[in-house]
């Protein structure tokens, strides 16, 4: 099956999963402990019905918006993930240059395997950096004054991931980074041809955006994984929120929140935007899905924050539920990455194109003619209480 017949996000997922050795297929598409929540990020959008009002002029359709400071051709930006080099060769350069051509927002992880510097040089679409407080404050700090060189538009603080999440997936399939042949894994690597090819040609696995601190140390690459885990900061705070927030002059996101009192407090220093996010169910099991907060959060502040729902999101009449229930904009992690393993650049291409014929189509039949005119009336549905 060749991308032109890849129809749908699944598609591209099962042909991510005939491409990738076992261990990296399962990190990118597993999540922690039962993975109710992961499953949960999706289908709660169940719980919503979308309700089109017929017999409007949708001749032409608009899908541009603004988000973070950033004009977007499409209400759908690509969320952080680390170490894309363990899916394609073209790793983050793919998934950024894939986003700029489609007009929207790619964001960079500090666990990248391309450095701030090159994803800035491959493309000129806007870019978020995500990043973590280290418990060496100076590195967190050098970080942002990278992206402020690169010309990096936002930048993003994870919360969700003090504690690593347990994905007993990795452990089954033997995932390790960087990766190394087990007997379990040998008949996956071996049947897994250009994966292994493109491996042996260019084995290199390295943290772009850290990896300087460590060959500062003398390690290496495990060291480096090592060296990274060992930079998580558990103590970390709203104050220590509230000290990067004030480092960083440009919009400032905090990812991965799923209550109203985060939601206040990201208010009250000064962030730009939440992503209402659970790390795509890989972090804490149980969690309610993104759409189901979007609600009673927006009840609770208002306009004073623009909300990003970051988790589930398979098609475009989730985004356009999101979008009719009060998010400013959706993000997408798994989606592209299937995509990236089933094609490189041109996968992400291709997911993004799907998404956003789907946005497009949806828009339309429901009877709005941008984004702009979606509202409360576009959606119906099961409405809880998150408190
Ligand atoms: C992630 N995610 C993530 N988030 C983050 O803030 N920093 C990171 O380095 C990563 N790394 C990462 C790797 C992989 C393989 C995945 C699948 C996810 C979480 C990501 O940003 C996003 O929150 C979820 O992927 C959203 O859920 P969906 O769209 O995958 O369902």
């Amino acid at each position: 099956v060749s991308l032109k017949n890849c129809y749908n996000i699944e598609d591209l997922r099962a042909r991510a999963r005939r491409k990738l050795p076992a261990p990296m297929f399962h990190y990118i598409d597993g999540g922690a402990d039962d993975e109710w929540t992961m499953r949960r990020n999706s289908s709660a959008f169940d719980d919503y019905q979308l309700l089109p009002h017929y017999l409007h002029d949708v001749s032409s359709l608009d899908l541009s918006t603004r988000v973070l400071g950033c004009d977007l051709k499409m209400p759908l930006m690509l969320s952080p993930t680390g170490m894309s080099r363990l899916f394609h060769h073209h790793k983050e350069l793919g998934a950024a240059r894939a986003a700029a051509r489609h007009g929207t927002l790619y964001s960079l992880s500090t666990m990248a395997t391309t450095s701030i510097e090159d994803v800035a040089a491959a493309t000129s679409g806007p870019k978020m950096f995500q990043v973590y407080i280290f418990k060496d404050r100076e590195l967190t700090k050098e970080l942002l004054q990278r992206c402020r060189q690169a010309g990096y538009r936002a930048l993003c603080l994870t919360v969700d991931t003090m504690i690593a999440g347990n994905r007993e997936r990795d452990r089954r399939h033997g995932m390790t980074m960087p990766p190394s042949v087990s007997l379990q894994s040998l008949f996956s690597y071996a049947t897994s041809f250009d994966w292994t090819f493109h491996l042996a040609l260019n084995p290199d696995f390295r943290l772009a955006n850290v990896a300087h601190r460590v060959d500062a140390l003398g390690g290496g690459a495990m060291a480096l994984i090592d060296y990274v885990n060992s930079q998580f900061d558990r103590s970390v705070t709203w104050d220590d929120a509230a000290w990067l927030a004030s480092q960083w002059d440009g919009p400032f996101v905090i990812k991965g929140m799923s209550s109203v009192e985060d939601a206040r407090r990201a208010v009250a220093i000064g962030a730009t935007a939440a992503m209402l996010s659970n790390h795509g169910g890989r972090q804490l099991d149980s969690v309610p899905a993104p759409i189901e907060t979007l609600a009673p959060i927006r009840d609770a502040i208002g306009n004073d924050l623009e909300l990003i729902i970051d988790g589930g999101i398979r098609r475009g009449t989730q985004v356009l539920k999101a979008l009719a229930l009060g998010a400013n904009a959706c993000s997408i992690g798994r989606p592209y990455l299937y995509g990236l393993a089933a094609g490189g650049e041109a996968g992400v291409d291709r997911a993004l194109s799907l998404l956003r014929a789907e946005i497009e189509r949806g828009l339309g039949l429901l009877g709005c003619r941008s984004i702009a005119e979606l509202g409360a009336q576009h959606v119906t549905g099961i409405r809880r209480p998150l408190s």
